[in-house]
């Protein structure tokens, strides 16, 4: 088993670490940030990731996982140094690695000979090479190994993966890497460090096109009059197509797609090819959240004329806290410049005042709907579907529902005395 470090405390590294460590490595995670160290070595997690807590804790009991305040500290003895580490977007919208860099210039003096370094991060193309310079060390190699790591199903997507992605130009490198993975026995590729590194890229915008293109073809059934869950299933029972990655929303966010997909289109611009069809995806994207903000905001004013209306939802999707491009809180800024009163629930809680929203914030799904005039579903917990809809009806003014995510059964809501309508649907 392999001495590895693990350099970053946030999503994608602490869930690395963990992961590692359940597959026997001896894992050490290092972070500058003191706090957030003293309190992961106290055992306590504080990112809502599902199963996060409890694999962390079985790494402290078989004692091969720990955490130090130092990335120094974290790499002195280490095989392998993962680099988990923040890659936030530049205003130009490429992704800044300055703190990648400066790690990388820090511990290149204490690093072991023959170590190999890890891009774990999302990296822009040629961030091997940018590594490799920052350590100027010849008995050291740079590998890019990319996370495909969804939240609220990262450990699920870490120990389960549909592939891994190992990319260097040192072979020997990269098959030492892939023997960490070796347990797992899943597919690995093994391809040079360009490729790897647009791999990345390519995955995310490629989910991103294909939400955007179901949420575009939604608004073509409102259009026309088609029933979007037959032609859903029609297209998708296609083999070519499949059903993954198909259910429409207000659009997609995320701490990735936004970032990554702007990232790509930066990254073709600076190497000459204009991605036409990428930038078309980031703005139809935008364009889905004026949709949706439209539907809700006429709807509403059809009702009253200082509407009230209560918002189930304000992550960027279920199984997560993470409020970072939410369509929910992009949806709600429009909504108040509108004029709309609005009332907000969501299960984890989560605080939107420091968002700048102007909202009111409730305990339950079903005080956020006190005398509303509209409901609208933006986040797809599963709490939602499974509230009844005649105590919702009690509470509310009048009896609207826009299901932004789908998730409702329109045949209960109606028979409560709700006006349903879902993303397309007229
Ligand atoms: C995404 C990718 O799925 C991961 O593979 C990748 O590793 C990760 O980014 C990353 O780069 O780190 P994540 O951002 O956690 O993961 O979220 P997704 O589950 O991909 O959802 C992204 C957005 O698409 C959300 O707003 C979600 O609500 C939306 N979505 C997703 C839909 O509207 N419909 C769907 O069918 C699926």
């Amino acid at each position: 088993m392999a001495k590895i470090a693990v350099l970053g405390a946030g999503y994608v590294g602490l869930t690395t670490a963990a992961c590692l460590a359940s597959m026997g490595h001896d894992v050490v995670c290092g972070d500058s940030n003191k706090e957030k160290i003293a309190q992961l070595s106290r055992c306590s997690v504080s990112i809502f990731e599902d199963g996060l807590q409890e694999l962390v804790s079985s790494g402290f009991r078989n004692k091969n996982l720990a955490f130090v305040g130092s990335v120094v500290d974290a790499v002195r003895s280490s095989e392998f140094i993962f680099l988990c580490l923040p890659t936030p977007e530049s205003s130009d919208g490429s992704a800044d690695t300055s703190i990648i860099e400066s790690v990388a210039k820090e511990i290149s003096p204490y690093l072991s000979p023959r170590s190999v370094i890890v891009n774990k991060s999302t990296l822009p193309v040629g961030s091997v090479g940018i590594v490799q310079d920052c350590i100027q060390r010849r008995d050291v190699h740079v590998v890019s190994n990319p996370e495909f790591l969804r939240e609220g199903s990262a450990i699920n997507d870490f120990l389960h993966p549909d592939r891994i992605v190992i990319g260097s130009d040192n072979t020997y490198a990269a098959q030492r890497v892939a023997q960490i993975y070796a347990p797992l026995g899943v597919k690995i590729l093994i391809t040079d460090a360009t490729s790897a590194e647009t791999i990345k890229y390519a995955a995310n915008a490629f989910l991103a096109a294909r939400l955007s293109f179901v949420n575009a073809l939604a608004s073509v059934c409102e259009a026309v009059g088609a029933k979007l869950s037959d032609v859903m299933e029609g297209v998708s029972s296609d083999s070519r197509i499949g059903t993954h990655f198909m259910q429409p929303g207000p659009g997609w966010g995320g701490s990735c797609f936004p970032k990554d997909t702007k990232a790509l289109l930066k990254i073709a611009q600076d190497s000459g090819y204009d991605f036409e069809l990428l930038a078309g995806v980031i703005s139809s994207n935008e364009r889905q959240f004026d949709h949706i903000a439209g539907r809700i905001i006429a709807e509403a004013k059809s009702v009253s004329d200082r509407p009230t209306v209560a918002i189930w939802g304000l992550t960027f999707k279920a199984g997560t806290d993470d409020l970072r491009e939410s369509p929910s809180l992009k949806i709600i800024s429009r909504l108040t410049k509108s004029g709309l009163s609005i009332q907000t629930y969501d299960p984890t809680q989560v605080d939107v005042k420091s968002r700048n929203q102007q909202t009111t914030n409730f305990e339950t799904a079903l005080a956020a709907c006190k005398d509303a005039h509209l409901l609208a579903v933006l986040t797809e917990w599963s709490e939602f579907s499974e509230i009844d809809p005649n105590l919702v009806a009690a509470q509310m003014r009048s009896l609207f529902v826009f299901d932004g995510r789908n998730v409702l059964n329109k045949q209960l809501w109606n028979n409560a005395g709700f006006t349903y309508k879902g993303i397309g649907e007229r």
